[in-house]
């Protein structure tokens, strides 16, 4: 009995002891992932982000920030914030500085939604674009009646690619003079990068398409770009291999992890990001037997896993050398100060589904409690 509570508390400390992520020393191990929350009124980042993500922040802890787009075209929620123009970048600013001033470091997560759009979101009511022309096909919503529908997307020409891939380096570029300590390429959970490589997807017949190699040509290229702009050693890439995510599926998940954890190498980023194969779908955690473990050992920079963790589960995973960093969700979204009640061992708040992304600066945002509060 003893020995066991022992073995958890020598576990526990393991998840709360410092990490070198390149040249990031933090403090713990714990990430806040992206989450979207739809409170960036007319995509421009507002007041009310700097304490929410302040309220999380930790001396030498890292935050991720919610999914920002590149551009106007990347857009397909409402209220999710962009990086793409001067206002933009202004209003981050002071975001950046109160998750700096607790001794934080916070990376934004750039992003292109690709065919998960609809004409409503587009320039001029144009189509939105993709590997493919063929329309994803209505979604099923977490709090709506409703499924959620797109509008038939236009295949991106080879000669167009360039073109996008000169928008992430350029919001990468924003997010450096807005003050970012880096940016993390949202290639997962079936947006634009996820539309490439998927081959449930992508049924391209130049360069991008079929092969492994061409499928990840894209996503590689982004990369380069990105990290040609601001330096390697401030990029991360998420990735989402075994997802369904928005029709995401691919025929041989594994290989296109590992294809992409060894090609990541040769750019010599900071950080790959995977969600567990487990996380098929948004939230809901499924039995599986497949693991991120090949791609763990494949990839040479800092290794985060994501998808359905706790604190035992996060401990056991770094114990056992399966990752660097373990990123907390929804424990991050109800619990400000989860690094703390990890720490003494405290209750956990559990999160409101239905108020994810309420249109309110504060309500299931800035108003789950600190330990302070409850005691
Ligand atoms: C409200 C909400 C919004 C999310 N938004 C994003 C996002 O913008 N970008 C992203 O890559 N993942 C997003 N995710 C996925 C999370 O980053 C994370 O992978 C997922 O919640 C599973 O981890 P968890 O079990 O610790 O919550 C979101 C999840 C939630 C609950």
């Amino acid at each position: 009995m003893g020995e066991s509570v022992d073995a958890q508390q020598q576990e526990t400390m393991l998840l709360l002891t410092p990490y070198k992520m390149g040249n990031f020393n933090l403090s713990h191990r714990l990430v806040m992932p992206p989450m979207t929350r739809q409170r960036s009124w007319n995509n421009i980042p507002q007041p009310h982000a700097a304490l929410y993500y302040s309220q999380r922040a930790t001396k030498g802890g890292l935050i991720i920030t919610e999914a920002t787009v590149i551009s106007e075209a990347g857009r397909g929620y409402q209220d999710t914030p962009g990086i793409w123009s001067k206002e933009q970048v202004e209003a981050w600013k002071p975001i950046v500085d109160a998750v700096h001033a607790k001794g934080g470091f916070i990376f934004c997560q750039i992003w292109h939604v690709g065919r998960a759009s609809t004409y409503e979101y587009q320039p001029n009511g144009q189509a939105p674009i993709s590997s493919t022309s063929n329309v994803l096909k209505p979604q099923l919503q977490a709090n709506a009646d409703e499924a959620a529908k797109f509008s038939p997307p236009r295949r991106l020409r080879t000669d167009e690619i360039p073109q996008i891939v000169n928008q992430y380096r350029l919001a990468a570029r924003n997010a450096m003079e807005a003050g970012f300590d880096g940016v993390e390429i949202h290639g997962a959970h079936g947006y634009l990068l996820d539309q490439f490589m998927k081959d449930h997807i992508n049924d391209r017949t130049d360069q991008y398409g079929g092969s492994l190699q061409n499928r990840c040509r894209f996503a590689l290229e982004v990369v380069e770009a990105v990290a040609s702009e601001i330096g390697a050693d401030r990029v991360g890439l998420r990735l989402s291999p075994y997802a369904d995510y928005l029709d995401s599926g691919d025929s041989d998940p594994t290989a296109l992890g590992i294809y992409m954890a060894e090609s990541l190498n040769k750019c010599g980023i900071l950080y790959c990001h995977m969600v567990e194969p487990r996380m098929k779908l948004a939230e809901e955690s499924f039995e599986t037997t497949e693991s991120l473990l090949p791609m763990r050992k494949a990839f040479k920079g800092t290794f985060i896993v994501a998808g359905g963790y706790d604190k035992d589960d996060g401990n056991k995973a770094v114990a056992e050398n399966r990752t660097d960093l373990v990123a907390f969700g929804r424990l991050f979204l109800s619990n400000p100060d989860l690094p703390k009640r990890f720490e003494v061992n405290a209750p956990l708040t559990k999160h409101n589904r239905n108020t994810y992304c309420l249109p309110d600066p504060v309500v299931g945002y800035t108003d789950y409690p600190f330990l302070e509060d409850t005691a």
